[in-house]
Order: C-alpha cells, then structure tokens, then sequence
C-alpha cells in the first residue's frame, strides 16, 4: 500500500513544494497527507492550499509545554494516517516524545553536510569557517540536533566570493534533489536503519 508523506514547514516551503509536486506527479510512490506550520501566513501554507493540501497551522504558544505542541501535530498527523513525516526547513527542535511517536519515520534536510555545521545558519557557518566543499543532507530525526542516521549527502563547491545567499541557492537546488530521492526510497521500502548507519536496498 502507498504510504503517506505529511509535511512540518515553518517557512519559504520550496522542499516541500518539491517533494509534493514529485509526489502528485508519480515520481514518488506516495500520498500527501498534510502540512502542519508553527508559523502563521508563511508561504509554504500558501502553496499547499494551491495544491489542495490540507494545510494547518498550530501555534506553538496556544500550548502549556512543546510536548502538548507536539501532541496537537502528531494527533493530526496520526488523524490522517500518515507514514513519513518530512520536516522541510521546520525551524523548532523535536522533542524525544514526538522523535518516539514517528520512531525512523522522520526525516530531515539540512542544509550542510553534517555533522559539520548543525543547528541555525548553516551556510553562514560554512562561509565564516572558510570550507571549499559544502552542501546538503537528509538524515532521520532522533533526540539530538541533527545528529540522527544519514540517508543521503550531496557535496557542492564554496566559491571565494559566495555571499549566504549564492552558497544557500546552490545548495539549495541539491536538496530538492536529495529530499526527493531519500523520500522515494523511505515509500520504496529502501531504507534500513542500523544503528548509525542507513543502508539503501538496491
Ligand atoms: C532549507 O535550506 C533547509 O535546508 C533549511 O531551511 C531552508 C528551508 O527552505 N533548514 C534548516 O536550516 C534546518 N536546520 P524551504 O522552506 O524553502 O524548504
């Protein structure tokens, strides 16, 4: 059966937009479920509206704890019968209950190639270090920050006069790409976690 793939966005959206059109398109064997943000008026909710994907917003301060946050998403994930979550630039870290609750059903897009520069602004990060390769990864979430098993990793040149945002637009091109790929292979029954490691079943 079709697994389906629901979306934490925060922002911009352009993963998940690429990712759902991949989907709608049949380059993925998957459904869309939904898209949850914990931002309001973002574009990523405006693009799933296009798309008629139930969108929501869910906002992080209507609720006592981030675990009770967490409890309204993953209630609404779960009401939609979702297999994969992708988180697509999802700006707020996951607590162990929602990390438990999608168990290696979560995955990510970092915008480095880890475990080289986590957390917020990681092009920037690239940038002042000085590196001459950088690019993007998809790994599944677990309790740490950006720490969970990587599924796939695209490399890209540092060119002496990036600026963030010539580094983030040829990064971000690899990452749509990465994403997609990593998604298919989760609704293909490809991946299997061991350990740190992921293995791709050919
Ligand atoms: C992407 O570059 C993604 O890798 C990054 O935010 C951007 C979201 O863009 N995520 C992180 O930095 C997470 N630590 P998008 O909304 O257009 O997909």
């Amino acid at each position: 059966m079709k697994k389906t793939v629901s979306f934490l966005v925060s922002g911009r959206g352009s993963n998940f937009h690429a990712v759902a059109e991949a989907i709608i398109k049949g380059e993925i064997p998957a459904t869309v479920g939904i898209v949850i943000s914990d931002k309001p008026g973002v574009k990523a909710l405006d693009i799933a509206r296009e798309l008629s994907i139930p969108a929501f917003f869910v906002n992080p301060k209507e609720y006592p704890t981030r675990q009770d946050h967490e409890k309204a998403m993953a209630d609404l994930l779960k009401k939609y019968h979702t297999d994969l979550v992708v988180t697509a630039g999802y700006m707020r870290l996951l607590t162990p209950y929602f990390v438990n609750e999608f168990k290696n059903r979560i995955i990510n897009i970092h915008p480095a190639l880890l475990p080289s520069f986590p957390g917020t602004h990681a092009q920037k990060q690239a940038l002042d270090y000085g590196v001459k390769i950088s690019g993007c990864t998809t790994h599944f979430i677990d309790e740490g920050t950006d720490s969970g098993p990587i599924i796939l990793q695209k490399a890209v040149p540092v060119y002496d006069d990036d600026t963030e945002d010539t580094l983030s637009a040829r990064i971000l091109k690899e990452e749509h790409q990465i994403l997609i790929e990593s998604v298919k292979l989760f609704c293909q029954d490809k991946l299997k976690v061991n350990g740190r490691k992921v293995l791709i079943v050919r």
